[in-house]
C-alpha cells in the first residue's frame, strides 16, 4: 500500500529546494518554473524579458518565486543571478542554463555571418559555461547541486540546426562532461537534456506560421509518432534529473526526442506504414 508521506514525497519532489532558471519568462523554461514550484521548489527566474518574468512570478507565487534581469552573456549579471537566489533562499541547489537563442540556417556556409556565430555561441555555450561556474561557485562548499543545462538533439548529430547552433549545442554536451567530471568530487551531479523540436515562442519567431503547421512539420520528421512533443515534457525531464531520483545520474546527456538522435532511416530497414 502507497503510505500517505510517499504521496507526498511524489507529489512534492522538489521540496525544500532552491532553484535557479535562466531563460525562465518563456518556453521551455517558464513550464519547468511552474513544473519545479508545483514541486515544492524555491525559484528565481532570470531572463532578459522582464515584463514576462516579472508577471510569471507573480502568476507562481510571489514569495516563493523572484525575478532577476540576467544577461546570460555577461558574467556579472549571471554571478548576481546566483547570489540573490543565496540572498533570498539561503543557497542554490538546482541550477538549469536553459536561456538559448537560434540563428537563420542558410543553405551554403559562404553565407553565414561571423557575428551570428560568435552570438548564438555567445548565449548558448558562454551562458552555460558561466551559469555552470557561478553554480559551482556557491555548491561546492555545500559538498551538493544539480546543474541542468538544455542542449539540443543538435548536440549528437549533424544536419538538423545551423552551423552555429549546432556547435553551440556540441559545446554545451561538452562542458556538461567536463564538468560532472570535476565537480562530481563535491557531489554536485552535472547533466543535460537534449530535446527535439516543439512548439515554443523561439520557435514560432523563427519559423513563422502557425502552432499547428509547426507540430505537424515536426511530427512528420519524428521517430516517434502518435505523440507530440511539449515543453512539460521536457520540464518534467528536468525534474527527474533535478530531484533525488536522479541522485547518481551526472554526466548524462538525456534525450527527449522520441528516439530521433539514434535511428537514420536512410536504409528503410522496417516497415513504416500506420497498420500493424
Ligand atoms: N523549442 C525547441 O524546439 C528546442 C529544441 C531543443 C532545444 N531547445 C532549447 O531550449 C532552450 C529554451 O528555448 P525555448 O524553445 O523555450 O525558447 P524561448 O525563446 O521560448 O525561451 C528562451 C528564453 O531565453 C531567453 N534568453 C535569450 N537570450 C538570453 C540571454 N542572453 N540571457 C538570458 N536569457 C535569454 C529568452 O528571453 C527566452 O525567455 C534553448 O536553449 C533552446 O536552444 C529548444
Amino acid at each position: 500500500m502507497t503510505t500517505p508521506s510517499l504521496i507526498s514525497a511524489l507529489s512534492r519532489r522538489l521540496e525544500g529546494k532552491v532553484a535557479l532558471i535562466t531563460g525562465g519568462a518563456s518556453g521551455i523554461g517558464e513550464c519547468t518554473a511552474r513544473v519545479f514550484a508545483h514541486h515544492g521548489a524555491k525559484l528565481v527566474i532570470a531572463d532578459i524579458q522582464d515584463d514576462l518574468g516579472h508577471s510569471l512570478c507573480q502568476s507562481i507565487d510571489q514569495t516563493n518565486c523572484k525575478y532577476v534581469h540576467c544577461d546570460v552573456t555577461d558574467e556579472s549579471q549571471v554571478k548576481n543571478a546566483v547570489d540573490k537566489a543565496v540572498k533570498a533562499y539561503g543557497k542554490l541547489d538546482i541550477m538549469f542554463n536553459n536561456a538559448g537563442i537560434v540563428d537563420k540556417s542558410y543553405a551554403r556556409i559562404l553565407e553565414d555571418q561571423k557575428t551570428d556565430f560568435e552570438r548564438v555561441m555567445s548565449v548558448n555555450a558562454m551562458g552555460v559555461f558561466l551559469g555552470i561556474k557561478h553554480a559551482a561557485r556557491t555548491m561546492i562548499p555545500a559538498r551538493s547541486g544539480s546543474i541542468i543545462s538544455t542542449a539540443s538533439v543538435t548536440s549528437c548529430i549533424g544536419g538538423v540546426g545551423s552551423h552555429a547552433y549546432t556547435a553551440s549545442k556540441h559545446a554545451v554536451l561538452g562542458l556538461t562532461k567536463n564538468a560532472a567530471a570535476e565537480l562530481g568530487q563535491f557531489g554536485i551531479r552535472v547533466n543535460c537534456l537534449s530535446p527535439y523540436g516543439l512548439v515554443t515562442p523561439m520557435v514560432m519567431h523563427f519559423l513563422g506560421g502557425n502552432e499547428e503547421q509547426v507540430e505537424n512539420s515536426f511530427n512528420s520528421s519524428a521517430n516517434l509518432k502518435h505523440v507530440t512533443l511539449k515543453a512539460e515534457d521536457v520540464a518534467n525531464a528536468a525534474l527527474f534529473l533535478a530531484s533525488d531520483e536522479g541522485r547518481y545520474i551526472s554526466g548524462l546527456n538525456l534525450p527527449v526526442d522520441g528516439g530521433f538522435s539514434i535511428v537514420n532511416p536512410s536504409f528503410q530497414m522496417f516497415q513504416y506504414s500506420d497498420q500493424p
